[in-house]
């Protein structure tokens, strides 16, 4: 059971009024007050966006866009161990797929999940600007470089120790199956985002480059759903989707 959020947030307090002070506008607090409570948490809950937000002088609504849009920031709890690989183009050509695959493979789980224990959570991301030493990855944000299917496995075996250099993330509660998900109460207020979408092709849930997800909507939803105005289908579009192949296996094949 963790501490209560005010208790926390009162223990804090000098450390939230030094940062607040350092800045000449509040609102540039954010980041470093998300941190601070982060960092205690394991994550950020609904109560840290509504005190930062309030600090800050901003709205819970522009406190939580900075949040879901850093892949820094946890909107859930999450693995001791939070590993994220760079899946973009230069440490593609240097073997980051194999390193990718080695990953899942050992620890059992995929893009965007926490392993049953606790101890990780997986995800790939986009480029870590760290080119030059790729394949890399951040392991609770310190650089890894220079990867290998056999240093995937040294890591876990010395985080599975508890011998790995780099300190393993707070975890106030269990972090749950999937990373990111419906965790707040009022998560339906805001647009889906990256919610139960498992391509990290199409993460946000948009562009939907080959058509696959507009033909599974339409099978789910009918016609009406995407020729409904606003929407782009027009009924050559539809056609074509319908003839298309079925269950969306483009996207799902991918990484
Ligand atoms: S492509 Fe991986 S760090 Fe830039």
């Amino acid at each position: 059971m963790r501490t209560s959020f005010e208790e926390l947030r009162a223990e804090l307090q000098p450390e939230i009024d030094r940062i607040v002070a350092q800045y000449p506008q509040r609102r540039s607090a954010l980041l470093p007050l998300v941190h601070l409570f982060q960092d205690r948490i394991g994550y950020a809950p609904p109560e840290v966006v509504d005190y930062v937000a309030e600090t800050c002088g901003v709205t819970a609504a522009q406190c939580e866009s900075v949040i879901s849009f850093y892949t820094l920031f946890y909107r859930r709890p999450i693995g001791k161990y939070n590993l994220q690989v760079c899946r973009n183009l230069s440490c593609t050509l240097r073997g980051a797929k194999q390193v990718m695959e080695r990953f899942r493979e050992r620890l059992g789980i995929d893009h965007l999940q926490t392993t049953d224990d606790g101890l990780f959570s997986y995800e790939e991301v986009e480029c870590l600007a760290a080119c030059d030493r790729a394949p890399c990855m951040q392991v609770n944000l310190r650089f890894v470089y220079d990867l290998t299917p056999e240093l995937v496995d040294e890591m876990i075996a010395a985080m599975r120790a508890g011998a790995y250099h780099v300190k393993p993330l707070a975890q106030t509660e269990p972090p749950p199956r999937e990373v990111r998900g419906p965790a707040w109460p009022r998560a339906h207020r805001k647009s889906a985002g990256a919610v139960g979408v498992p391509n990290p092709d199409n993460a946000s849930g948009v562009g939907d480059r080959d058509g696959s997800e507009a033909a599974r909507r339409l099978r789910r939803e009918g016609v009406a759903a995407l020729a409904a105005p606003g929407r782009f289908a027009d009924a050559q579009t539809i056609d074509a989707i319908l003839a298309a192949p079925n269950d969306g296996a483009v996207m799902e094949g991918h990484g």
